[in-house]
């Protein structure tokens, strides 16, 4: 196959571009920058493609290459339902295969935030088979892109929605906690602020298995057209453990509660109980990285090395 990824120098994007390159496809990243393009993309046999993929220029370029692809993924950073919505017509608008032709698939990448319900029994439990809810505000956007690309007619369009991701330099784990406690492990009080309510329960994914998600349902794109996967490990984890586990390993000594501003913030403290199946289901994915708390030395060594790489 094709690959188009915009965005596949991210967090999400390049683990995802990788496992499609291991797997055989030709693969196409986009970049804003040459030089990350160079140093990210390139050498991994991911082909670059240079553009500000928002601008009239970039918007022509990338548009005519993902155009001649079977996959294109949208794992830009998020921006709001517009910016994700121009994203998927712009593809639509260059999109020209003769009549009769397979259809290409398209993979919008979503949260498992629009499906929070917050902290309790089996009542607040979610799946791929539960609608969205309206517990955190500053999702609720996601609906705006999502409908559009899974009601397609020109396209097998496909969500997934992730999960607290996790692994290489951390993501929102990495600015909510390591930061934070990396700053206070070289204090004299080594105590770190973070955002955590008692009771916050996460569903979190390893980087590594959600790549490997995107592939098995792009390669699978004809039969699962329509349909929203949840990237998340089968279990929740306690906010608090995480940050314990952070204790252990930076050498802080404790941490301590800082209020959360703004509803993103609120978002990170609420807790979503999901047990993914779909994907198992249709395309025999199963997640096989250890936990956070499980493998918190690694990751928070993975956290440090990245660091150093970004200083050099
Ligand atoms: N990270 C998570 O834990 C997580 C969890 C659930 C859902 N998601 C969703 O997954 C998607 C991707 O997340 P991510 O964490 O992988 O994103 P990310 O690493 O922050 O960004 C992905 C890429 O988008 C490009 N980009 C950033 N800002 C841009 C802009 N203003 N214009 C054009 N390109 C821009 C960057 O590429 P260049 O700089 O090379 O151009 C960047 O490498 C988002 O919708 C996010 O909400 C993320």
């Amino acid at each position: 196959m094709k690959v188009f990824i915009l965005g596949a120098t991210g967090f999400i994007g390049l683990p995802a571009a990788e496992a499609f390159v291991r797997a055989g496809h030709i693969v196409y990243g986009t970049s804003r920058s040459e030089k990350t393009a160079a140093e990210k993309l390139g050498p991994r046999e991911i082909l670059p493609v240079v553009v500000d993929v928002f601008s009239e220029e970039g918007k022509k370029k990338w548009g005519k290459i993902a155009a001649k692809c079977d996959v294109v993924i949208d794992a830009l950073s998020a921006n709001g339902a517009k910016p994700a919505v121009d994203t998927f017509h712009n593809f639509l608008d260059y999109l020209d295969r003769p009549k009769g032709s397979p259809k290409p698939t398209y993979i919008y990448t979503s949260g498992l935030w629009i499906m929070t319900r917050g902290y309790g029994g089996l009542e607040k439990w979610t799946d791929e088979r539960q609608p969205t809810t309206t517990y955190n505000e500053s999702v609720q956007w996601r609906p705006l892109i999502e409908g559009p690309v899974l009601d397609s007619e020109k396209v097998h369009g496909i969500v997934i929605r992730g999960a607290v991701v996790y692994g290489r330099d951390g993501s929102g784990i990495g600015s909510y906690i390591f930061d934070e406690a990396l700053k206070a492990s070289k204090t004299e009080e080594k105590i770190f602020e973070t955002i955590y309510k008692e009771d916050t329960r996460i569903a979190s994914i390893h980087t590594d298995d959600m790549a490997d998600l995107y592939l098995r349902v792009a390669e699978r794109g004809p039969i699962c057209r329509g349909q929203i996967f949840l990237a998340s490990n089968q279990f929740s984890e306690r906010l608090t453990d995480i940050l314990d586990a952070v204790v252990r390993v930076s050498g802080c000594k404790g941490y301590r509660h800082k209020r959360p501003q703004g509803s993103s913030q609120e978002a990170w403290t609420s807790t979503t109980l999901a047990k993914p199946s779909l994907g198992d289901a249709l395309t025999g994915w199963k997640p096989k990285k250890m936990s956070l708390v499980d493998g918190m030395d690694i990751y928070w060594s993975a956290y440090l090395a990245n660091k150093k790489l970004q200083k050099l």
